[in-house]
């Protein structure tokens, strides 16, 4: 089941998931997942059967027309399973709803493929994040 979390402990896993996959690997701080701006957006957690948030991703509305995707992530063990893709149809259904007709995302290089797969264009690279990680600028008409 795809839904926001909605109480302390679904946030603190919501947050410690993104942490985990997007953050810790390169020694990066705990809060360091987080924008001053989260409750701005919208906030998509995949719960499994046990109730365990094992995805996320965020969903930016940047004006009338245009979203942006950010923050995905799949625990790892869970990853290659589909969780991913249904995160992203999940979030571009709810786009939609709102009358977006484009979606961006800046992709780490590592999930081109996976983006690409989804339907998303390569447009070019854009910034390094931790001076490492090379990300490139995707977009999709919805
Ligand atoms: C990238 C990520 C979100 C994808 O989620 P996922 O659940 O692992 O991906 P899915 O299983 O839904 O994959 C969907 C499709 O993309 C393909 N795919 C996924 N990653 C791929 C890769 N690296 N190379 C080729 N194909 C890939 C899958 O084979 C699948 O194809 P199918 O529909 O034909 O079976 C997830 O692997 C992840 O969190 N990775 C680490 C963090 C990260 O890089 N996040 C993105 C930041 S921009």
């Amino acid at each position: 089941m795809i839904r926001s979390p909605q109480n302390e402990t679904e946030w603190q896993a919501y947050y410690a998931l993104r942490y985990e996959v997007l953050r810790a690997p390169w020694g990066q701080a705990k809060g360091s997942e987080q924008t001053p701006d989260e409750a701005l957006h919208q906030h998509f957690a995949f719960f499994n059967d046990d109730n365990q948030i094992i995805g996320v991703g965020r969903l930016d509305q940047i004006d009338a027309h245009n979203a942006q995707i950010r923050f995905m992530a799949v625990d790892a063990p869970q990853q290659s399973k589909g969780i991913g893709k249904c995160l992203i149809h999940f979030m571009e259904t709810e786009a939609k709803q709102k009358g977006i007709q484009q979606i961006i995302l800046h992709a780490r290089e590592v999930a081109l493929p996976f983006y690409q797969k989804l339907g998303y264009h390569l447009d070019n690279p854009s910034h390094l994040l931790f001076g490492e990680i090379q990300h490139f600028l995707m977009h999709k008409l919805i």
